[in-house]
Order: C-alpha cells, then structure tokens, then sequence
C-alpha cells in the first residue's frame, strides 16, 4: 500500500501523471490532450482536449452492470412519501426532464436556474442539466425573494425550475410566491418557469410562463436524450456563495475536472464502493448537496439518500428522533455525511435512539462546514463506534482540502484538528500582513493554497475573471495565491486546527452567511440609520448573527414596548428578504456604531466584545462609547 505522504507528494511535484492516473476512474467519449494547462495563472484549465459528461458518469454508464439497483431513494418524513429509483428509473426520469427543458427552448450553455426542496426532481433538473450541457444554478430552498432575485439576476436563465411547496416540521412552505416575487424584483424574466406540484400549496399561473412537470413529464414519457459530449473545460454550474460584499459570487466549475475529483474523492478519502448507500444530511443547495448527494456518490456507483424533514422530532411529532439510524439500517448505509449542528442538536435527545438500530453497515461518518468541537465529536463517536472524520472545505473547492484519506492509508485523527491536506492541495499558512510563510508549529495564520488549484476546484466567478482573481489571489502581498479566508494552525505532526473566517462571513448551523447582506436587508427598514451585524459564538448554532442598528428617531429605542415592535418587524424584514437562516437572533438598538476614524465598521470589536472577549488594539476608534454602548446591551 502506497503511504499516504508518497501520494501527497506525487500529487504535487508531478500533478501530470497523478492526475491522469486518476482521470481514469471516469469514462471520457475523448480522450484529452494534455492534463494541466497553467499557462495563465491564477487560472487552470484541467484535461484539454478531453470530451465527457457528467451525467453519463453518474448515470449511463452504470447501466451495463448496475441498471437494476438502487439510485436514488427519496424519502420525505414531511409527506411520508419515501421511494427508490434504480439506475434504469432514474436514466428514464433524467430524460424525461431533460426533453422537457430542450422543449422550454434550453439549449446547451444556457443557465438553468433550480428553486426546489429536497425531492427527487431537484436531482433529476441538475442531472438533465448536466445532460444536455445547460449550466444549472441551485439556489437553497432557504432564501427568499431578495436573495433569489439577486441570483436570477447575475445568472440571467432561460429556464427556472421550481415547485409549489417545500416543507418543514409538517408545515407547507409556499415556494411559488417567493418565486413569482422574485422574478418580479429581478430585470432578467425566465423565459418559461417548469413547476413540479406536490399538492402541498395552491399555485397562482402565469399563463405562457409557467408549465406543470407533472404533465411535461407525460408528454415526454418515452423520451430519448442522449448525452451532449462537452469540453472538459465546459462549465457543468454555478453555484452562490457570500462573501464580503453584499453582492454573492457565483462559483463556476468545469466539467471533467469536476467530475474527476468527485470519483477520485469517492475512493481516496470517503472509501465508498459501488453498490453500497451513501447518505448525506445536507441540502442540494448547498455545495455538499452537488458533490456528496447529487454527483459524488452515483459517479461512484452508489445508492444517494435525500431525505426531506427535521433530524429530530418535530412539533407534529414527525418524525421519530431516530429517524437517521432507522434510515441507516433500512438502507445498509456505510458513509454518512453531516454536520456538526446537526449532532449537537441530536446530542439533546435520548442517547438510547442511538442504540436502537442496527448501525453495523456504517463504516465512517463525516462531518463539514464547522468547527467540530471535541465533545460532539466525542459524543457522537462513542454512540455510533465507527469513525468520525472532520473535513474542511469550502464552496470553492467542491471537496475536501483538509481531511484524513483513508481510502489511500488509515492515518489517526486529532481531535479539534479537521486533518492534513489533501492531494493537490498545496496549502500554506500565511503570516497575515508580511505574507511570509509560517513554518513552526503552532504560529497563527492565513491558510492559503498555492496554484494550480486542482479538478474540481472553482474555475472562476461567474462572468466576472477580475473579481475572481482581486478577491481571492490579491489578499497576501506579492505572492499570488488564493486565500480561504480562513485562520489555521499547523502542529509538528502537519495536522492543521481551523480557527474562523478572517474575512465577514459567517456560519450558522453550517449555512454561510454574508453579514453584508444581512445588514442591507437590515437597512431597507425605513427606521434604521446605520446597522452592523456580527457573527457570535453559539453552542448550538456554532455561531447566530448579532444586529446592533442605530435608529433616525433614537428615542423609539428608549421605549421598550416600541423597541420590541421594531425588533420583530426587522426580522420579519429579512425573513422576507434572505429567508429565515438568515435572520439575526436579536437586534439592539445604539445610538452609534464603533468605527476607525477613517468611518471602518470595528465589526471585529463588536464582535469580541459581544463573545466577552478583550477588544484588542482600539487605538484607532472614533469613539470609545460606541463600544461601551455594546458592552452593555449585551450585558442586559
Ligand atoms: O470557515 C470555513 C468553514 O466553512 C467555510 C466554507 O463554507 P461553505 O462555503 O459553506 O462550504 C462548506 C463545505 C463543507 C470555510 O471557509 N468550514 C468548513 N468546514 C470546516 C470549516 N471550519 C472548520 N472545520 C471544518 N471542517
């Protein structure tokens, strides 16, 4: 067996033959010309040359000897609908919507633009995509009609594909009049709008515009689309991210790249094998969603889990609070992925539902989008006894950068510490204002990774190749790498500790979150001046965003009956505007905010202040009483 420091290696000092190697886990219509095309940094283009297609890695290709087993098993504790789709079903569906889009007038490059909860069509929409080379841009369920509208806007589609209801803890959540509201905010108009109807809420039609999936579907029942054979380097999605600015960023990936890192990642760091059940907890519209429920595991063979509905009992009693495990020993799952929220909030329930199934197919469980703290991962290590793997990696990369490969050599995990890089990585600690590479153990810095950046690894911002090169190669001076924006460690043995955002993102429950764009939607109330919103420190949560605004008339805030109104209407502001994740969990009245001289929100301050920690260097505040006036809202 290799060991996994040679792998490394290889991966860096001679990416060519690595990645070549690993191109042939995928099935190519041509093959490609050359691997690594860095000619132009920081931009790389991976395996020139090279014809093949997503869907026909994920689909078709298991046809030949896996056309009967699972796929795809859907399950909806919110509806109680649960079924499995085989390989040869879930070839007959992609197609059916596939020819439904090329019927909405989709053609290959344009943008498909998906609004779903997590049901099996959504699957279906990205894999027809993917099929027939249109670019699909999921858009979490979550987000309201001004983030929506914000995201058709940049991505001008042509179609948008969406459903009558999501739902949550047994209550229908209406997605049409988000839609409609944010078709109606947005200057770009779709020119069709396919709509699948679960029966869950009424749908108001807009007559030429909208189309029903459910008779599409018919229409189209013995459809044949074969795959569209593309470039390597043909841009497969989008997907939106935030970052420091309110405006979000469109993260575009390639085509075989993306599909030769999901295969290689299935093997080398998840171990999953075809055949067997994956199961991830997240949300198609998020990035795990595309990598590891969507593409990852059925490019791998494997049966993908979408389950919609709560991890834990909800107000309607549905479902049980064991409903994992139970999802677990149904379906023979052996990886499962999650987030560390999600075991904290599983962690308040009896421990017994952890004993009560038969977990002895599950071989390892992963957790991402956090930090993990010990205890969780001690807890839930104890209940289940099978590993637990923390991985780091952001929206941008499309899979792990910082993990343990257990699939190349079995190496012990740190607790606290999400593991060593990854192959291809070639990641760096940073001093933040020098650049300087940190080499001792144990110094604080900026974790960046030097180029080329590897398959599967962000090729660009949507449309926009100045923002993507001045955002994340320009931080460290002198030196272009791309930064993630997030602290780290290194300790002598090379595992590194992620220690937060440097940037104003934050993470709550695992979602990522724009603070900017919290504070805009803020703003929009007409009472409100000035706000800035933090993100604080939650046990729960991992963080909740804090809003502190300062209002034009201060002496509502002075009447608690009126400051309490205004709270709610806030909120209800940006429930409208983000969505529910979105909201800030309180919102304090001040009478100024704590800025630099310069007018530079302090929002570093407000945030220690907020955590109860020391404030740092304030030598540069305009006025020392903003904070204190912090201080001791916080303290109330
Ligand atoms: O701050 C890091 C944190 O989440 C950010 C990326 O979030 P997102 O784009 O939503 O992608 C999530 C993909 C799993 C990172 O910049 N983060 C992610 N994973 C970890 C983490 N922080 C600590 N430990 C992790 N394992």
């Amino acid at each position: 067996m290799t060991s996994y420091a040679d792998f490394y290696r290889q991966s860096i000092d001679q990416p060519d033959a690595f990645w070549s190697e690993q191109a042939k886990l995928i099935e190519w219509h041509k093959p490609f010309d050359r691997v690594c095309n860095y000619d132009n940094p920081p931009f790389v283009q991976w395996f020139e040359g090279g014809q093949t297609n997503l869907c026909h890695n994920a689909v078709d290709r298991h046809l030949a000897d896996r056309a009967g087993q699972a796929a795809l098993i859907a399950i909806s504790s919110e509806t109680g609908s649960e079924r499995t789709y085989t390989f040869q079903d879930l070839h007959g569906e992609v197609q059916r919507m596939a020819a439904s889009l090329k019927a909405l007038g989709v053609a290959k490059g344009d943008r498909v633009l998906i609004y779903m909860p997590m049901i099996a069509e959504a699957a279906f929409a990205m894999l027809a995509c993917a099929r027939i080379g249109a670019i699909h841009c999921v858009v979490f369920g979550g987000f309201a009609s001004g983030s929506l509208a914000s995201r058709i806007e940049d991505a001008a589609p042509k179609v948008i594909v969406s459903a009558d209801a999501g739902s949550r803890g047994g209550k229908a959540l209406a997605y049409k009049p988000l839609l409609d509201e944010a078709i109606r905010l947005s200057s770009h108009k779709p020119d069709a709008v396919l709509l699948v109807d679960r029966g869950l809420a009424s749908m108001e039609w807009v007559a030429g515009r909208d189309h029903l999936w459910n008779e599409l579907r018919e229409t189209h029942a013995d459809a044949h689309v074969p795959c569209e054979w593309l470039d390597s380097t043909a841009i497969s999605y989008t997907i939106y991210t935030s970052g420091t600015t309110g405006k979000p960023k469109g993260v575009q990936r390639d085509t075989g790249g993306y599909t030769v890192a999901l295969a290689a990642s299935m093997k080398h760091i998840f171990d999953g094998r075809a055949g067997e059940t994956f199961f991830s907890t997240s949300d198609i519209g998020w990035v795990v969603g595309h990598s590891y429920i969507v593409y990852g595991p059925l490019i791998a063979g494997m049966a993908t889990i979408m389950y919609e509905g709560l991890p834990t009992q909800g107000m309607d009693k549905q479902p049980h609070g064991g409903i994992w495990w139970e999802l677990v020993e149904k379906y023979r799952v052996t990886v499962m992925f999650s987030a560390p929220t999600a075991v904290r909030v599983l962690k308040r329930q009896d421990p017994a539902l952890l004993t009560k199934y038969d977990l002895s197919s599950l071989r390892a469980l992963f957790l991402a989008g956090e930090p993990l703290d010990e205890p969780t991962a001690r807890w839930i290590s104890e209940g289940l006894n099978v590993p637990i793997i923390d991985n780091y990696w952001q929206t941008e990369s499309g899979w792990p950068i910082l993990t343990i490969a257990n699939g190349v050599e079995k190496k012990p995990s740190k607790f606290g510490s999400p593991g060593i890089p990854m192959y291809g990585y070639n990641v760096k600690l940073l001093h933040e204002s020098t650049g300087e590479e940190l080499t001792v153990p144990g110094e604080k810095g900026v974790v960046v990774i030097e180029g080329p950046t590897p398959p599967g690894f962000m090729q660009t911002i949507w449309k926009d190749d100045k923002r993507f090169v001045d955002t994340y190669w320009k931080s460290v001076p002198s030196k272009l790498v791309y930064s993630t924006f997030d602290w780290g460690i290194r300790d002598a043995d090379g595992y590194y500790f992620i220690l937060g955002r440097t940037d104003d993102v934050i993470n709550v429950a695992g979602h990522r979150l724009g603070t900017r764009e919290i504070e805009e939607s803020i703003s929009g109330h007409p009472q409100v001046a000035e706000v800035a919103v933090v993100g604080v420190a939650d046990a729960l949560k991992g963080q909740v965003a804090m809003a502190f605004a300062v209002l034009k008339d201060s002496s509502l805030a002075q009447d608690s009956a009126a400051a309490l109104k205004l709270e709610g209407e806030i909120m209800k502001l940006v429930d409208g505007d983000l969505g529910a994740v979105a909201r800030p969990a309180r919102v304090r009245f001040v009478t100024a905010l704590p800025k630099t001289r310069s007018g530079k929100l302090l929002r570093r301050a407000i945030q220690a202040v907020c955590e109860g920690r020391d404030a740092g260097d304030l030598t540069t505040m305009d006025d020392p009483a903003a904070l204190q006036q912090i201080k001791d809202k916080v303290a109330v």
